[in-house]
């Protein structure tokens, strides 16, 4: 073979394993499991439908005074560049100190995502020698940025301090990943035995609070703070894209030495642009709102607490949830879609999570609840559930087979 014809085969293979790779997504997912039909998208909903498939929690998206804020701020001119450039007197310094203090941190920094805020911390605060311990059922941006610090990845199981333990006996410190409230299932982490073995073992601990901060604890500054916890959780994350109801994640800072080094150090942070001016505008406005949201944050504990009361009694696993995010379990895709349709046949909209989101035969749909749900709207998600159990069973069949608690979803 020629040079030539050699790079000729060796383009065609890999061209032709990515085909590969295409033609199994559409054949074995699109065309097989989903019957050509996208798992993710139903019908769409209308302006009678109870909406459950959205992150905003407090429902403060359309909020008219962070609405105002934001269009004001679009009008002026902005440097788009890396935020690592931003010193002196920026608005977004001013929104990072602000919020460090309602997390009661010494510090933090603000960056373009949630994920980026993930990838970027592991990979910064880890690397090839630091093992990272991480709950089966964490996010997926922890595991990317664990992989990013080229660190030897340990999983424990999910919300199990006794396997964390003998994970970091066999393997030494390392840096312990766990998310406050897991965003597949609504579960809660036992943060205060997760503190207990990283003060144990030498280990650093970092907590994704994306769907607890602006709900848990004193003004929705989170669990960690609700549980007195500031002091002994290393790293914070989360997204702003939940509560907040905007674009952007956030990192806490033990120390302002940390917040430049992270600035640095973070490649989210030094290579790719930073906020617009019209966020940091909106979340500083949202930051107020929220703070002054006692009322909303005790609505969404309530209808919380009905729906998961009312689901349990109809005979759903919905595992360890103790929180706003709800799963209704349906095992395999195909099943998944049938639940869908039936759901948003009676104007429940949630939304299906499936591999990669979760693990293989594992597909749930998850209700994401507001503290906009009227009393109407509750009878109405219970009422859906009702059907469901009385026409598929409260339990999908194949779940029904498993032996042992799995849980719902693993992150990788
Ligand atoms: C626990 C958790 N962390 C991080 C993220 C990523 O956040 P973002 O959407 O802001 O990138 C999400 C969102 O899916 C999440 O649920």
């Amino acid at each position: 073979m020629t040079d030539n014809e050699d790079l000729i085969w060796l383009t065609t293979t890999v061209a032709a394993r990515l085909q590969d790779r295409i033609d199994h997504f559409h054949r074995d997912r699109v065309a097989g499991e989903w019957g050509n039909r996208h798992i993710l998208h139903g019908r769409g909903p209308g302006p009678d439908s109870v909406r459950v498939h959205s992150n905003d929690y407090l429902a403060l998206s359309g909020h008219p005074r962070i609405a105002a804020a934001m269009a004001e701020a679009l009008t002026g001119r902005s440097r788009i560049a890396s935020g690592a450039f931003l010193h002196g007197e920026h608005s977004q310094l001013r929104l990072e100190h602000a919020l460090a203090e309602y997390l009661r941190a010494p510090g933090g920094v603000l960056c373009q995502s949630g994920w980026d805020a993930n990838t970027g911390l592991l990979q910064s605060i880890s690397d090839p020698a630091t093992p990272v311990y991480i709950d089966y059922i964490a996010h997926m941006s922890l595991w990317h940025g664990a992989r990013l610090a080229g660190s030897p990845i340990h999983p424990y199981r999910h919300n199990s301090p006794s396997h964390l333990r003998e994970q970091i006996w066999r393997h030494g410190p390392g840096v312990i990943v766990a998310d406050s409230i897991y965003s597949t299932n609504g579960s809660r982490c036992p943060l205060a035995a997760l503190c207990e073995i990283a003060e144990d073992t030498g280990c650093l601990l970092v907590v994704d609070e994306s769907h607890s901060l602006g709900i848990d604890g004193p003004a929705g500054s989170g669990m960690v703070v609700e549980q007195g916890l500031v002091e002994r959780v290393h790293f914070r994350t989360a997204s702003l894209s939940k509560a907040f109801a905007g674009r952007a994640g956030f990192v806490t800072a033990g120390s302002p030495e940390f917040v430049d080094y992270f600035k640095m150090e973070s490649y989210p942070a030094v290579f790719s642009s930073t906020l617009l001016p019209h966020d940091i505008a909106g979340l500083a406005t949202t930051l107020d709102v929220i703070r002054d949201s006692d009322q909303r944050r005790h609505r969404l504990r309530e209808v919380s607490a009905t729906i998961r009361t009312a689901l349990r009694e109809l005979g759903f696993d919905l595992e360890d949830s103790d929180s706003h995010i709800v799963p209704v379990l349906t095992g395999p895709d195909s099943h998944a879609i049938a639940i869908r349709d039936f759901l948003e046949e009676r104007g429940v909209f949630g939304s299906p999570f499936c591999p990669p989101a979760t693990s293989h035969h594992r597909t749930l749909i998850r209700l994401s609840l507001h503290a906009a749900l009227t009393d109407i709207q509750v009878d109405r998600i219970i009422q859906a559930c009702t059907d469901i159990r009385d026409t598929f069973g409260a339990v999908p069949h194949t779940l029904r087979q498993q032996v042992g608690p799995v849980p719902a979803t693993t992150a990788p």
